[in-house]
């Protein structure tokens, strides 16, 4: 077995020689049925998804490439079939053809900068921001938990390298991949900042809020099989305050008017619908707003977790991505207004 092969069974969790779905703890499968409402059908296709690799995706930088299409050919000439990813624009879907040597990771394309590699669900924040397509140069939008800086390179190609965008993040450690991430993109108008998010200095100035927040990565199993042993709810409610200390920082740094959009890549109620319930509650002047992305197959919305309801506008106006719909990882989405 080669090295690569090695560490590709090791990320999938059978190093020891038990195999990841024998992993799943009780309280992650009693949760997830939960979730599905006791049906086991839906429970175990979501399973069977969740224990196979995730699919690669990445975005076009429009800064670096003037010819989208041409892109698209010469990497499909290196043997990557492609196909749109239908709720962004420019961003594409990977399959590898037996002939293809290279990862995405490995491109030409990925050195120069002129495709930035992400996972698709992580594309939806900043597609429902609402970005102007025309940016006055004192419009600024703020990225407060941003590093790797998927979603601050996305945003930076909506605003077309206009006005000014902040790149907030607190682990010093993850400062440097996103510097370099922000570098070979190209992008001069990203200021990055080393702070607490829930205490981000500063007024009512923000145009645009990304607020990416930490989690515990239950949406994430297919690309890290790990958080399956270290899967925890006993965690969430901890999460959840810091979550809620974020976006409330966030709000109140946000223009009347303008858009925040709150995500994280769990599963967990607790994580998303409860936690963006708890913050409307507290925030009369947040107004949840429909969350709408082309091509997305949504099912199993959540109304109720145990004996908690989920609000029907929740429900309905917040996107809960199951990987099993799309292909994907698993993500949450919400988008709030505030008001004028
Ligand atoms: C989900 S990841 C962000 C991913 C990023 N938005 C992207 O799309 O590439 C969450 C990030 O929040 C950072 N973080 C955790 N606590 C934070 C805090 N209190 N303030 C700011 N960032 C925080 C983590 O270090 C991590 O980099």
């Amino acid at each position: 077995m080669g090295h690569k092969q090695k560490q590709q069974r090791k990320a999938r969790g059978n190093d020891l020689g038990i195999p990841l779905k024998e992993q799943i703890k009780p309280i992650f499968k009693e949760r997830f049925m939960e979730m599905f409402n006791q049906n086991e059908e839906t429970y175990n296709t979501f399973e069977a998804c969740i224990l196979t690799p995730q699919r690669k995706s990445f975005r076009i930088n429009s800064q670096r490439v003037q010819d989208p299409k041409q892109l698209v050919k010469d990497i499909e000439a290196k043997g990557i079939t492609l196909s749109e990813v239908p709720w962004c624009n420019n961003a594409y879907f990977t399959e590898y053809n037996k002939e293809a040597r290279s990862d995405l990771g490995n491109l030409y394309e990925h050195f120069m900068g002129r495709i930035y590699v992400q996972e698709a669900t992580s594309m939806s924040p900043p597609e429902l921001l609402e970005i102007p397509s025309k940016i006055d140069k004192n419009f600024k939008v703020l990225d407060m938990c941003s590093s790797p800086g998927s979603k601050t390179t996305q945003i930076a190609d909506l605003m077309k390298g206009e006005g000014i965008l902040v790149a907030n993040e607190l682990d010093f450690k993850r400062l440097g991949p996103l510097k370099i991430n922000l570098e070979r993109a190209g992008y001069t108008n990203i200021v990055i900042t080393n702070q607490d998010a829930s205490r981000i200095k500063g007024e009512e100035v923000y145009d645009r809020i990304c607020c990416d927040a930490p989690c515990s990565g239950s949406g994430v199993i297919r690309k890290s099989p790990k958080t399956i042993k270290t899967y925890n709810p006993k965690k969430l409610h901890g999460m959840q305050d810091l979550q809620i200390s974020i976006l409330q920082r966030g709000f109140e740094l946000l223009k009347k008017g303008g858009i925040i959009t709150y995500s994280t890549c769990s599963m967990d109620p607790e994580e998303n619908e409860l936690c963006v319930q708890r913050f409307l509650d507290a925030n009369p002047t947040a107004v949840l707003e429909q969350a709408t992305l082309p091509g997305l197959i949504l099912t199993n919305k959540l109304t109720h977790f145990y004996k908690r309801e989920i609000s029907k506008e929740i429900t309905e106006k917040t996107i809960r991505i199951w990987p099993q719909d799309n292909d994907t990882n698993g993500f949450y989405v919400a988008k709030i207004r505030k008001s004028e």
